[in-house]
């Protein structure tokens, strides 16, 4: 006993001896950056405030300028965006060393799903619930990008979305707060790995701040019209899990809310995020959003713009150059004090340090590691495994998938079997050097893994988009040849992603129409949906016998679709979003109020919350998908049924698996607060497990019940709990609830 003591002690005495290590790093930095401070003239102060985009590749709108590297050697740029490559870098970076003070440049990048290796888009990646595998994708992303030169990610983007027709859905986690913020955390972590400053750390970017994911009408850019309640519910909880993760920075968005545009947005900037919680990393806007404001109706002109952004807390001007022109002219004008522009270019010098740029400046530029990390087969290997973390298994009729090994013949069929980029996605990255096209197709995936006695016939059906269908009757020659066909269509990967909002999401062109033809042939039909949305698909869901949603998976796409076709990976994803079965219905959640006139089905329309001629229900809801394997639940048991405050709940469940494979399932908690001074949806996420079962093997797992998740913010914008009963809810999705118990919180 009294060793354990002992030992614990130590083990308290060598963290306090951390923080305070930690502290006094923390400390000699600040002291660093004062001393750097005290030398800089205003201009170079206005300098650190300006980021560019260097010519490499643009992700808006360019403004070129030729004297880019003159104004780095006046010290008038801070950091340049789409640079990448340890030359390149390094040659920037040279520039910079000429500056009066040498204070190393910032190259920041979208590092969105992978760099040389492309992971899956984001909206896949969160399909696998699997905080585990998210995390490493994110530290194999930054390994790779911080050995090609760059030291700072735009990423992760945790904006909710709740409107497919919003083309960058593909790029957050979906539509829940709490799966958005544990994911948000593990991205974080991943990007940063052990701490700033080791070599292989990316600094992340939570964006964007705020509410981007709401614009009206899924139009990008729009407005974002939004009660506090919502905001602080739904909105802000990702960002908060960013900040607690220590993200290093964030960037701010295009919208405004509620009028307000969120660059030039003090309540957002300085009062919640490095007021109410602290954040001590730095600001970017987003590309040109500091001018934009001047759009809005805002701000008159440039100079108004530069001082409303500068006042409301964004610290780093990408690409406007509102600040470069205007912050000198304000000091002088007595419109912002020299502190304001100080603490802003202190969090940036910080940031620097923290880096160690200030030690060495090419720390990052390193081009014998570049080839070593870009080459690591280990990554290969885990990109192809959280791939098929990511595939949702919607449809299985008759248990058609896995596929036998054993098939004399397969028709592969579709515009995407072949495609090569286009299973990246949007954001991937042009790195230098890199064939584009470096990816495993879905064609080579499915060589690769049959056997010398599986034919494979192919043909190309139809294109993604137009109304051709002359390719028809070769593919439905080659599907009679075949015991099976796999059909591979959906969008193409600039269909989705920023400014690629779509009115229309179902799957374009003629697609359906093949399918039809394929399915009269009366052969089993696989459907492969590859797509950086939810798209709108009721034919195909109604007909085709099994469908998986493969998203894009990046550059082991076809290993890892010819993995879960074949069985080596039994799929377990979920999905983070609901899949409408009609645009009409958007925005569908789950998260839902009950409202005054609740509908529970579709066929009363008495005066009742539905549509006349619409389901209520998602075609396929937040948290489903399916397994080779089926679980069962049972033996739901709570602790207590009466909890104070300050108490837990333990909850446990028993999972089995009945079926024939090993297989993991998502085992998904909801509560309901059943009566709330403000109403409560219908249910709530509240803890999720993925766990791993043998094929007949059945394990106990625990949740615990606490106030926090029996809070939520009150009118007054408290969070609080409040006393009363509560619904608890186990189940394999949000609408497929296997369990269910009541408990109550006492005073
Ligand atoms: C996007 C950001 C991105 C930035 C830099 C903007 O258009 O909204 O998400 O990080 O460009 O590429």
């Amino acid at each position: 006993m009294l060793k354990k003591y002992r030992v614990s002690f130590y083990l308290l005495l060598l963290c306090a001896n951390q923080f305070l290590v930690v502290d006094a790093q923390q400390k000699s930095i600040s002291q660093k950056v004062d001393s750097v401070l005290r030398l800089m003239t205003l201009e170079e102060k206005i300098g650190q405030l300006n980021q560019y985009n260097d010519d490499w590749t643009a992700t808006g709108p360019v403004t070129l300028d030729n004297s880019k590297a003159e104004q780095i050697k006046k010290g008038q740029v801070g950091s340049l965006l789409n640079c990448i490559g340890t030359e390149r870098s390094r040659n920037w970076q040279n520039i910079a060393m000429q500056s009066r003070l040498k204070i190393p440049l910032l190259f920041g990048q979208d590092v969105i799903h992978g760099f040389k290796t492309t992971f899956p888009i984001p909206l896949a990646e969160a399909a696998s619930w699997d905080l585990d595998a998210i995390q490493l994708s994110a530290r194999i992303a930054a390994t790779e990008a911080s050995a090609s030169g760059i030291h700072w990610t735009f990423a992760p983007m945790v904006d909710i979305a709740r409107d497919p027709r919003w083309g960058r859905v593909m790029e957050g986690a979906g539509e829940d707060p709490y799966l958005g913020s544990k994911i948000a955390y593990a991205r974080v972590k991943g990007f940063q790995g052990n701490k700033l400053g080791d070599v292989n750390a990316l600094m992340a970017c939570a964006k964007h701040f705020a509410a981007y994911g709401a614009a009206i009408g899924g139009r990008d850019y729009n407005s974002v019209d939004m009660s506090d309640r919502l905001l602080w519910e739904v909105y802000l909880p990702p960002f908060k899990a960013a900040v607690d993760a220590g993200a290093a920075t964030f960037m701010n968005s295009f919208n405004d809310i509620n009028g307000v545009p969120a660059t030039g947005n003090k309540y957002l900037q300085r009062d919640i995020l490095k007021g109410k919680w602290g954040f001590k990393g730095f600001v970017v806007s987003d590309w040109g959003s500091i001018g934009e404001m001047i759009n809005h109706g805002n701000v008159k002109n440039e100079y108004e713009a530069a001082l409303s952004a500068i006042t409301a807390g964004s610290d780093m001007d990408m690409e406007s150059r509102c600040y470069k022109n205007n912050l000198a002219q304000l000091v002088k004008d007595k419109k912002i004090l020299v502190a304001v522009i100080d603490d802003a270019v202190k969090r940036i010098l910080k940031k620097k340090f923290e880096l160690g740029l200030f030690d060495d400046p090419f720390k990052f530029c390193n081009a014998a590691r570049e080839q070593k990390e870009l080459n690591d087969p280990e990554h290969t290997k885990i990109a192809r495994e959280v791939a098929a973390k990511s595939i949702v298994l919607l449809k299985n009729q008759n248990n058609l998938l896995p596929l036998s090994e054993n098939l004399k013949t397969i028709a592969f069929i579709g515009p995407l079997v072949k495609a090569l980029k286009q299973n990246k996605g949007f954001w991937d990255v042009e790195v230098p050097g890199v064939d584009s096209n470096f990816i495993v197709s879905q064609w080579e995936g499915l060589q690769n893994k049959v056997g010398a006695n599986t034919k494979l016939l192919y043909a190309k059906g139809c294109e993604i988009e137009g109304d051709r269908k002359d390719g028809f009757a070769e593919a439905v020659e080659i599907a009679k040849q075949s015991d099976v066909v796999i059909l591979s269509i959906g969008e193409r990967r600039d269909m989705s992603g920023e400014a690629k909002s779509r009115s229309n999401i179902n799957i374009p062109g003629v697609q359906e129409d093949l399918l039809k033809e394929l399915l009269a042939t009366g052969k089993p039909v696989v459907v492969l949906i590859n797509a950086g949305r939810p798209l709108v698909f009721n034919y195909t869901a109604d007909n085709a016998p099994a469908i998986l949603y493969t998203w894009w998976l990046g550059s082991e796409a076809g290993n890892a679709i010819a993995d879960v076709l074949f069985g080596d990976y039994n799929p377990s994803a979920k999905l983070p979003i609901s899949f409408p079965g009609s645009v009409g219905q958007i925005p569908i959640y789950y998260s839902h109020f009950n409202t005054g006139r609740p509908a529970t089905n579709d066929s009363n329309h008495n005066y009742n919350s539905s549509y006349t001629d619409l389901s209520i229900f998602p075609k396929y809801e937040f948290g489903y998908g399916l397994s080779y394997t089926n679980f069962q639940y049972s033996n739901l048991q709570l602790s207590k049924k009466k909890m104070k405050a300050g108490e837990q709940i333990k909850v446990s469940v028993t999972i089995a698996n009945s079926g024939k494979y090993d297989g993991e399932e998502v085992v998904q908690l909801y509560l309901r607060d059943k009566v709330g001074s403000i109403s409560r949806p219908v249910k709530e996420l509240k803890d999720f497990k993925k766990i791993k079962l043998l094929a007949g093997e059945s394990k106990t797992i625990k949740f615990i019940i606490d106030k926090e998740k029996l809070s939520f913010y009150n009118q007054q914008l408290q969070w609080v709990a409040e006393p009363g009963d509560f619904e608890l809810m186990i189940g394999t999705s949000s609408r497929d609830i296997k369990l269910k118990d009541n408990f109550e919180l006492i005073q």
